[in-house]
């Protein structure tokens, strides 16, 4: 259909016209790139830009073709209805059209929209209310009660008619059968919402797949529509779908009158639904008192989404009042009482234009793609890690090869895959070193691990790492001692290992340039304090390979100084639970040098603590302690303690402290001004919530 060619300079073209103010002259150009685009999503199943940037596009055409003069091509993708019916269900029709909704992107969008509600509405002064929902991100479902009793189901369709999914509907356990919507008079309810799979279920679904030997799930919200509409109603239910009901659009009584707009409002609705056992999106607080207190939900969403146990993919802003609502009407294509406030894209592309090689304080070398720079939710992207070799290698990536780059969960930037139909010939394969970039060491790569590495003790840049490792704040925590400084001492060569962190001239550093007498003073104070460290951290600050900060507690809690593990064996270390021969090995080894320790002993002739201390030792925590085998999380500002302080009393009282409302909390503590979490909490039932002082009362019993 196009050539490698054409696919390019689509692509090109893509990337010029997100970023240009666009003119009439642009048109066709625009109109045949949003065409090419959903060839690529559709067809090819095979996007080459974000869900976000196709929005954006197709935004932007719509705009040349409502504000210009412009006679609006019959193919334009504006033009197309867009359609989910198939030949394998009978088709219904819909009591009130299934609309879509309208994109908003930030908050002058949204005070645009909340500009043309008063409008309509007819309000000249004060705000409207707005009901804020999630954005479930699966598949849309109607469903029509009649005479208390689920009748119906259907799919979106055209909007206008619907596939009949009834068997399907009925073997979803969120789906009602039976209701009291006659106890509000009414006799026929067609109501709105979407099929969703939890994340767990779909990342569970994907490894039974795998399993089997079928192709995996893209997206939850693919297994989501696509289990809706499975032939034999049992495989719906087998997936694991949920379904979230988030509107009534259509209510009348058994003389056919509409009676929709006397339950007054959308969360009146909702919580009627609720009553009536139906699943609604059901996130803290969601009503708002303006347009502006709705961006800042939604904000607060979007910062809180990975959380969220469903993908969403925005927030739905509502009219709460069902009279303004009706107010407003409707275009043919979407409600103009409602708008998506669309999340930022976690999806781009960019190109790949070379690999830097880094070496780790362990002596891996990581290879980190830098790519041109591109936005992605919320951040500049450049460069990105890949990991190991085997990465390049699966994913076949080459210098000048377009990327798909994702920021999920973790924040993390990746890259999906290379858009292999986009290279021209020019691209590069990656050859992966066989020598240290800083040292020039031969690399090497045992056969259990993935990562190639530099086994020069003196490699300088390993050195700089450790060095840069050891006064972080997961190892010694020295407050203020940045990478610069350290890179600056190394320069005057003060700094040569870890252990001239501790003897250092503070004279000379007070006149160097941009040291003034404070900030040594305070250096001197930091790195004194981080003297008196326990133990644990300093094992930990040696950067031996996997010994991190848990297993140096392990250890620490098992040696009076140091030097006890000088002839540890193998079996020593692993008769400490949960830890390994590999462990125990690279310690052994570390410690078998003479060099290391000496190291040591430098360190402590500086004063640095070698020795067990009270933190180290293994905490006791009685039988009888309080909150034995509770978790427990704390919320809002506390006034007797911190947070820190309070997570340390409750964990000394036998309670794990865990960060998230969900069903595995037992215990949440409440603070001044506690929000959404105490919301959470409450909606579940199963949390027993206690005030600080009830908290401190149970501890000092
Ligand atoms: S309201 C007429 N609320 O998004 C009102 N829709 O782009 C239209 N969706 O097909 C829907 N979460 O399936 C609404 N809380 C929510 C929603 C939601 C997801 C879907 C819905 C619709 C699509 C619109």
């Amino acid at each position: 259909m196009y050539s490698q060619d054409q696919e390019l300079e689509f692509f090109e073209l893509s990337k010029k016209l997100l970023e240009q103010e666009l003119a009439v002259s642009d048109y066709d150009n625009l109109a045949d790139l949003l065409k090419y685009h959903e060839w690529k999503y559709y067809v090819k199943n095979d996007n080459i830009i974000s869900d976000y940037e196709y929005d954006l596009l197709y935004k932007k055409l719509e705009a040349l073709e409502e504000n210009n003069q412009i006679k609006i091509r019959p193919d334009s993708p504006t033009q197309r209805v867009s359609n989910d019916l198939s030949k394998n269900f009978s088709t219904v029709e819909h009591y009130s059209p299934m609309l879509s909704l309208s994109n908003s992107y930030n908050q002058e969008d949204l005070d645009d929209f909340d500009t043309q509600v008063k409008k309509l509405s007819k309000i000249e002064s004060g705000d409207i209310a707005y009901y804020v929902e999630p954005k479930l991100d699966g598949g849309s479902i109607a469903l029509v009660y009649e005479n208390d009793l689920l009748v119906r189901a259907a799919t979106r369709g055209n909007g206008s008619e619907g596939e009949d999914i009834t068997l399907n509907a009925k073997s979803l356990p969120s789906i009602p059968l039976r209701v009291k919507f006659s106890e509000h008079g009414i006799y026929r309810a067609e109501l709105r919402g979407e099929a969703v799979i939890h994340k767990e279920t779909f990342a569970k679904k994907n490894q039974e797949r795998e399993k089997e030997g079928l192709t995996l799930f893209a997206n939850p919200r693919n297994a989501a529509s696509g289990g809706l509409r499975m032939k034999n109603p049992n495989d719906s239910r087998d997936r694991g779908l949920e379904v979230f009901i988030f509107n009534m659009a259509y209510a009348i009584d058994q003389n056919q009158n509409d009676i929709l707009t006397q339950f007054e409002t959308h969360a009146k609705v909702i919580n009627i639904l609720g009553n009536n056992g139906f699943k609604i999106p059901n996130k803290g607080i969601q009503t708002a008192r303006n347009i502006k207190q709705a961006f800042d939900i939604a904000r607060q969403w979007e910062e809180g989404r990975e959380e969220y146990p469903y993908e969403i993919d925005g927030a739905v802003i509502k009219v709460d009042s069902l009279l303004l609502q009706s107010k407003c009407g409707a275009t043919q294509h979407h409600p103009r009482w409602a708008i998506a406030f669309k999340f930022k894209a976690k999806q781009a592309t960019s190109t790949l234009l070379e690999i830097e090689y880094q070496v780790g304080k362990t002596g891996a070398i990581t290879p980190v793609a830098k790519v041109e720079p591109v936005h992605l939710a919320g951040v500049t992207v450049s460069s990105i890690s890949l990991h190991n070799e085997d990465f390049i290698v699966q994913k076949d990536l080459r210098v000048g090869d377009k990327v798909v780059i994702e920021r999920a969960g973790d924040v993390i930037p990746y890259i999906v895959k290379s858009l292999q139909e986009l290279r021209t010939g020019k691209e590069e394969p990656i050859r992966f070193p066989t020598t240290c970039p800083s040292c020039n060491a031969i690399l090497e790569k045992k056969e259990t691990q993935a990562a190639w590495r530099c086994y020069n003790p003196k490699c300088p840049a390993q050195n700089l790492e450790r060095i840069i490792y050891h006064i972080s704040k997961e190892a010694m925590n020295i407050d203020g001692f940045g990478k610069s400084y350290v890179e600056k001492f190394m320069q005057l060569d003060w700094v040569k290992d870890i252990s001239d962190v501790y003897n250092l001239d503070y004279e000379k550093i007070a006149d160097l340039e941009g040291f003034g007498k404070k900030s040594v003073e305070n250096l001197k104070a930091a790195i004194d304090k981080a003297k008196k460290n326990p133990l644990h951290r300093l094992l930990n600050s040696l950067s031996i390979n996997q010994l991190g900060s848990k297993a140096s507690k392990l250890i620490a809690q098992e040696i009076e100084s140091i030097y006890d593990i000088i002839d540890w064996d193998v079996e020593k270390y692993t008769e400490i639970k949960d830890v390994g021969p590999i462990l125990a090995e690279n310690v052994i080894s570390w410690f078998s040098e003479e060099e290391n320790v000496e190291l040591i002993r430098r360190l402590e002739a500086y004063g640095v603590n070698v020795k067990q201390t009270e933190q180290d030792k293994p905490k006791i925590i009685k039988q009888d302690a309080p909150f034995v085998g509770k978790t427990i999380l704390f919320t809002g500002s506390l006034e007797k303690m911190s947070r820190k302080e309070a997570q340390k009393l409750a964990e000394e009282n036998g309670a794990k402290n865990i960060s998230a409302v969900s069903s595995n909390l037992n215990i949440l503590v409440v603070g001044e001004k506690a929000g959404s979490k105490l919301k959470k909490a409450q909606s579940l039932g199963t949390v027993e919530i206690l005030s600080e002082e009830e908290f401190l009362l149970i501890i000092n019993k």
